[in-house]
């Protein structure tokens, strides 16, 4: 039997989590095990998420759909979720041009509306990363969040119930406008705007007429999620469950404030479809190694030149092209597409580099960690086994591990595994902490691994390079999880099942 098989033999409900601060790679995890469901559903975020696919050559980037629509899966969008409408419509468009028509979409009736005024707020909210903010993806997640913690969001199943809807428009855009004389003062950006109450009226009747085309496009999936997933579980039905975004952004458990508003833990990714943890037969933790990347402001005890590293991707002109222009390495242009050779030569010399900030920007365009939804430069760091011990300790001591991204650093002569702080006031084995003060001033304590070449023809975990098994074994001590498996390559084939 296939060393997949057997991690997938004997269970119903595998959940796919990310035990970082978000893009190790779970896409492809979940594409690995989405032909084996029936059922793939995804209960947290919105398009703040991205996720890319090669679809006949071709590359579909995908923020709220999962992976299940591709394979004609009943995909199901859970409760837990924001979903942009015309982003969503966008999306059910796109895949439509591949022949895949989304027959099997199943919309929450409970999800929230990201409304034209949430994303409004988030870009305005969005304070500069140099002033410590915490770079949202400005799509308006966070607001669109606070709404429903403040009882004034808007629901899917409020599309269709027009006097509803009228009214939570109308308390969405204007609940907390100071009012004068009858007008109503709202800011809107960074402006203070004055609205009569006709001019109230108007634009809640444009929203109106703004979100009726897409409510009625959607209306054929809009459905009672928890209840048809739980019909499902009984049916023996086999169910993935897709995480967003990692366990260190949670809005419970991450390094707040710099997190985004929803739970990607384990609990967070169950509740968000109705389930319960417990439901889940299998947790796969995917975990980037030997480096890892975070996006956004916050913490990074382990980031390549530290400051100096957070400050250059805050910094406006870093997108790709910027950096492949500066070292002169070749590449092409189609739209907004850029293509080159991860593997140039001239890649490698900065992924070897003695000095920090050249090495994350070797080691960025080496694994092309740029956003999927924002195209902004992901910082680069070593793999932090402490943050690895608490996603475990969070999502579970039964989570399994997933490496990724190994094979992007071939060539690479030395790389290091973070195995324990030390904090000037504390000392040594300080633990990982929500706390993003305490965690800007420790110090990570590294072991240090000879280089590795080309993995992609590796086949067996036992043929790995030598120095790479050892930062394996050595990572699953201090992280406290089994890897069983570690990607070699791109592609849903590629990866080292361990026995
Ligand atoms: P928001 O989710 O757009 O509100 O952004 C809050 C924080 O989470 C920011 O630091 C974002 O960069 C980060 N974030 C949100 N979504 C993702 C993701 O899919 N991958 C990585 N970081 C993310």
């Amino acid at each position: 039997m296939a060393l997949e098989k057997l991690l997938t033999y004997n269970t119903q409900v595998v959940a796919v989590v990310d035990q970082q601060w978000g893009d190790t790679g779970k896409g492809k995890v979940v594409d690995m095990f989405a032909e084996w469901a029936d059922v793939v559903a995804r209960g947290t975020g919105g398009s703040n998420a991205g996720h890319t696919l090669v679809f006949d050559d071709k590359e579909i980037i995908l923020h709220l759909l999962n992976v299940g629509a591709v394979y004609d899966k009943i995909t199901i969008l859970g409760n837990g979720m924001v979903i942009n409408l015309p982003a969503l419509v966008e999306e059910i468009g796109g895949l439509a041009e591949y022949g895949i028509n989304c027959d099997k979409l199943r919309i929450s009736r409970d999800a929230h509306v990201v409304m034209p005024y949430h994303i409004g707020r988030d870009q305005a909210n969005n304070q500069s990363l140099k002033n410590g903010g915490i770079g949202s993806t400005g799509r308006g997640i966070g607001p669109c969040y606070a709404d429903k913690i403040a009882r004034k969001g808007i629901m899917i199943r409020d599309l269709y119930d027009r006097d509803i809807l009228h009214k939570k428009i109308r308390k969405g855009m204007f609940l907390d406008a100071a009012t004068e004389n009858g007008l109503k003062y709202v800011l809107e950006g960074t402006q203070l705007l004055v609205r009569s109450p006709s001019q109230i009226t108007r634009e809640v009747d444009v929203m109106m007429a703004h979100l009726e085309p897409l409510g009625e496009r959607i209306k054929p999936y809009v459905t009672d999620t928890v209840k048809e997933l739980h019909a499902h579980l009984r049916e023996g039905k086999k169910i993935l469950l897709e995480g967003a975004q990692g366990l260190l952004l949670s809005i419970e458990f991450g390094t707040y404030p710099y997190v985004t508003s929803s739970d990607p833990s384990l609990n967070g990714t169950a509740a968000g479809v109705g389930l319960s943890a417990r439901d889940v037969d299998l947790a796969l933790g995917v975990v980037k190694f030997p480096f890892m990347t975070r996006v956004g402001g916050g913490p990074f005890p382990t980031e390549l030149a530290g400051k100096a590293g957070e400050e250059y991707c805050q910094e406006e002109n870093r997108a790709k092209e910027n950096e492949l222009s500066r070292y002169n390495i070749k590449f092409t242009k189609e739209g907004d597409k850029i293509k080159y050779d991860f593997r140039d030569q001239k890649i490698l010399e900065l992924v070897n580099s003695e000095d920090e900030l050249t090495q994350a920007i070797g080691i960025r365009l080496a694994a092309g960690e740029f956003g999927a939804s924002t195209g902004r430069p992901r910082r680069i760091g070593w793999t932090d086994a402490m943050a690895a011990r608490y996603a475990q300790m969070i999502n579970g001591r039964d989570v399994k591990l997933i490496l990724t991204k190994a094979d992007c650093l071939a060539g690479i002569e030395e790389f290091k595994l973070c195995c324990g702080y030390a904090h000037p006031s504390f000392g040594m084995w300080i633990e990982f902490s929500r706390d993003s003060n305490f965690l800007r001033k420790v110090e990570p304590e590294y072991t240090k691994f000879h280089g590795y070449g080309d993995l992609s023809e590796v086949q067996k975990f036992k043929d790995l390079p030598g120095s790479l098994q050892s930062a394996i074994n050595l990572f699953e001590r201090y992280a406290q999880g089994k890897v069983v498996a570690v990607s070699n390559g791109p592609k849903k084939e590629q990866v080292i099942f361990r026995r």
